[in-house]
Formats: structure tokens, C-alpha cells, sequence
């Protein structure tokens, strides 16, 4: 397996492109199920995730072909014929995204047998919301041999759901079951993260008619059928969080182009309250420390437009070295914090109390091998290995190449000293 290493200390600067953001492009790719017409889609990132998606959609009947950019890909999917209605295990276990099959799938074929889902070691993460939300549109649901059957023979009704937790994944997939429902479909306490707003403008130009886009009430009127369009995906507010948070970690200064602030709002908040400069332009962020130690500040992860799960790691690693003590809540996953050994590798002093970690800045970090354990986590120790004394070296960086682009590159173009060395074959 690929390795990362870091020699830290160096202060980044520089500019940083951010890319298509992961979460938009996932559920983006399986809407492209619901219609007989091809969906293309642009700034897409390159990462293993959109890969791994790419073969379930080809293996379900879809036509997916890539025209490589310079800095992002456009990708077509067309999935006139839908082949087959099962999406395995082999696939679905490796990326929770692809689970999302399962509502364009028993819309358009009124059937549907979909592996449950694997992703990120993070907690239970159940699916209990989606099969509520089915069942309630119409579909018959059964469990068998850890696969999830739905069938709507005479295709899924508009139904009332009000979700009890505020769940993205449950949100884009009754969103999009309900783009070809009889009738009006209405999902209260839906999540309202910025990729289900992006998904909801892209089924709107693919002929679904949602109301409430960005809000926790979506109103779908089911139509008869969608056609093919275009669409952009939105820049990665969690990537761009994550430099945000690089920056400041090594009293750098970047520029994150692309991204507008107003999506990760709260992080910026919360950096500006531990004392980073955060300045947000027109289709660019700009963050910058002047050296100075930054000030131990407390954080709770909620659902947007909170403070982001997806960057509770990222914060963590920031406040190892921040002045006192900072408690950092993780009330998304309830197992969302095995960065938290790796990061004492670095010399960091964080104790662990249920849903919350208590860290106590220590003035210095010191290189170390450490082990990814989980998409975000590994951009933690990448954030640590930045800052820290000496070398650091990252294992598992598959977890990585997940959900970050060339993130070496990017860095590196910043004046970071790090590199990859390939497992030698
Ligand atoms: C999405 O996961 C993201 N994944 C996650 O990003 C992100 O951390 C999460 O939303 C929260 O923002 C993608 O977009 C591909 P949820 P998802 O359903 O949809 C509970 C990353 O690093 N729940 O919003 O799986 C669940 O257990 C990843 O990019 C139920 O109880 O998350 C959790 O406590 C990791 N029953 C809470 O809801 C259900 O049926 C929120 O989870 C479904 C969820």
C-alpha cells in the first residue's frame, strides 16, 4: 500500500483549486439512473470513491464515459437500458454513496435489491430511515441474506415523511424516489447540507419539480418521467475546510479557489474564533495566521449549516497545539473519533469522555508513523504531520484517495514538504 510522508514545519502559502465536492458527485452519478437520457456532469473530482460508483452504475445497465480535463473530469452517464436491479455486495460494501441506488432504482423499476451498505467506520449508521421512508411512499421492503428488497409493483405513492434524525443519505434518496412518484411527496426535517440542494437543482433541470430547495421541508410533485441535462457540482466545502484548517495549523496563508465561504460558515467561525484570518471573496476564501499560537476553542458537530462531522478531525488536529483546553462534541457518528490514538503518536494529550474529546494544546507536535483509519481522520494526521518536528509517515492512504484529489500536489504547490512513495510491487 502507498504511503504518505511529511517532513513538517513549513508554512503553507500559496493557492489552492478546490474540487468538485465528493458528496454532490456520488448521489449526483445515481440520479442519473432515473432517466432513460444521459446526465453529464462537470467538475467532477478524480477520487476511488467516484471510480468504485462508476462500476456499480456500469454494472447496473449504465453507460459511463469521462472526458479528463485539466483540473476535473466531465463525466456522462447514460443509463438508457437498466440492466440489472441489484447492486452486490462486493461493491456496496465499499462506499456507503452507492446504497443511494436503491431509491432511483425501485422508482424508475419499481424494484430494487441492494446490498447494505459499508463506507467509513464511523458508527452503526443504520438505514432504517430510507426503509421507513419506502415503505411509507409504497414499497414493499424485505431483508434478506444482508440485502435490502424493495418492490412497487404499481409504483411508489407521494406519502408525508417526517424523518425523526436529520440523515443526508436517507434525504437525497426519498428525494430522488419521489421525483417519479404519483403524486406529492413531502420530507420534513429533511437534511439540508449544501450537496442535497446541489442534487435538488439538478433534478429540477432534469424535469423534477421540488420545492423548498436548501430548507428542511422539500415538496416533490412527482412527474411521469425526467430527461438528461447538465449539470455543474458544487465546490467541496469539506476539502476546502480542510486546507482552511492546514493553514492555520502552520500559520500559512492560502487562497482556497472556488469555494464560496457561505458553505462552511461555521468552520470559519470557528477558525476565526481560535484567532486564524478569514476573509471571504467572491468564489474565494482567503485564511491566514500570523504566527501566533492559536486560542483552545470548543466545538459540537451538527447537522449543516453546523459545524460539519466531516471536519471534526481536521479541528482536532488543530487544537493539539492550540493555547489550553478545548472540548470537541461529535453528537453525528457515535464512533467518530479513532484519530484520536493516532494523534498521541504525535505527542498531542486528548482524553476521551463519551461524546466528547477534551484536548489539552501541547506546544509541539513530533513526527511519527501513524495509520489512517477513516477518510477524514487521515486528512487529521495529514494536518499534524504538517505542523509536527521531523517526519511523519501516513499508512493506509487508501482511505485518502477516497475522498481527496492529489492532495500531495496541492500541498506540495503550497510549499509543504510531502510526498508519496508507491508500494513497490
Ligand atoms: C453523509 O453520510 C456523508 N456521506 C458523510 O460523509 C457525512 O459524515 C454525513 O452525511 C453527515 O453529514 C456522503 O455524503 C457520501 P447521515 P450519511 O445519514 O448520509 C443516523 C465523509 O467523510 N441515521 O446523515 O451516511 C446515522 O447513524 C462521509 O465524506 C439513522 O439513524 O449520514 C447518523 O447518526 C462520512 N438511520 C445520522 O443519522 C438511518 O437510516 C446522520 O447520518 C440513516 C442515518
Amino acid at each position: 500500500m502507498d504511503t504518505i510522508h511529511i517532513r513538517g514545519g513549513r508554512r503553507l502559502k500559496g493557492t489552492i483549486p478546490v474540487s468538485g465536492a465528493k458528496n454532490a458527485a456520488l448521489p449526483l452519478m445515481t440520479a442519473a439512473l432515473l432517466t432513460d437520457e444521459p446526465l453529464t456532469l462537470a467538475n467532477m473530482p478524480r477520487l476511488a470513491d467516484v471510480r468504485t460508483l462508476s462500476k456499480l452504475l456500469a454494472a447496473l445497465g449504465g453507460e459511463v464515459s469521462i472526458d479528463r480535463g485539466e483540473d476535473a473530469d466531465v463525466m456522462t452517464v447514460h443509463a438508457k437500458d437498466i440492466r440489472s436491479t441489484t447492486a452486490p455486495y462486493e461493491i456496496v460494501s465499499q462506499i456507503r454513496a452507492s446504497f443511494w441506488v436503491l431509491g432511483p432504482l425501485v422508482a424508475r423499476c419499481r424494484e430494487a435489491k441492494v446490498s447494505l451498505p459499508g463506507g467509513c467506520a464511523i458508527g452503526a449508521r443504520p438505514v432504517d430511515l430510507y426503509i421507513k421512508g419506502l415503505q411509507k411512499m409504497g414499497a414493499e421492503i424485505d431483508l434478506v441474506e444482508g440485502y435490502v428488497h424493495a418492490a412497487a409493483p404499481d409504483g411508489l405513492k407521494g406519502a408525508v415523511i417526517r424523518s425523526p434524525v436529520v440523515s443526508v443519505g436517507a434525504t437525497h434518496t426519498l428525494m430522488m424516489a419521489a421525483t417519479l412518484a404519483d403524486g406529492v411527496t413531502v420530507l420534513e426535517n429533511a437534511a439540508r447540507e449544501p450537496e442535497i440542494g446541489d442534487v435538488a437543482n439538478c433534478l429540477v433541470a432534469m424535469g423534477a419539480k421540488i420545492e423548498g430547495i436548501g430548507t428542511s421541508t422539500l415538496r416533490i410533485e412527482g412527474v411521469e418521467r425526467l430527461h438528461g441535462a447538465t449539470h455543474r457540482v458544487i465546490a467541496d466545502r469539506i476539502e476546502a475546510g480542510t486546507y482552511a484548517i492546514a493553514a492555520a495549523m502552520t500559520g500559512g496563508e492560502i487562497v482556497l479557489e472556488g469555494v464560496e465561504g457561505e458553505t462552511f460558515g461555521a468552520a470559519i467561525s470557528v477558525l476565526r474564533a481560535a484567532g486564524a484570518e478569514v476573509e471571504s471573496e467572491q468564489g474565494a476564501v482567503r485564511v491566514a495566521r500570523n504566527g501566533e499560537r492559536l486560542q483552545a476553542t470548543d466545538v459540537v458537530t451538527q447537522v449543516f449549516p453546523g459545524f460539519p462531522t466531516d471536519l471534526q478531525a481536521q479541528f482536532m488536529a488543530l487544537m493539539t497545539t492550540a493555547d489550553g483546553e478545548s472540548e470537541i462534541t461529535e453528537t453525528i457518528f457515535e464512533n467518530r473519533f479513532m484519530h484520536v490514538q493516532e494523534l498521541a503518536r504525535f505527542g498531542a494529550d486528548i482524553s476521551l469522555h463519551g461524546d466528547k474529546a477534551l484536548v489539552r494544546g501541547v506546544e509541539k507536535l513530533k513526527g511519527a508513523p501513524v495509520m489512517a483509519s477513516d477518510l477524514r481522520a487521515s486528512a487529521a494526521l495529514i494536518i499534524a504531520g504538517l505542523a509536527a518536528e521531523g517526519e511523519t509517515i501516513v499508512n493506509r492512504v487508501y482511505h485518502l484517495d477516497r475522498g481527496f484529489e492529489r492532495i500531495e500536489a496541492k500541498l506540495g504547490a503550497c510549499g509543504a514538504d510531502i510526498w508519496r512513495e508507491k508500494e513497490k510491487h
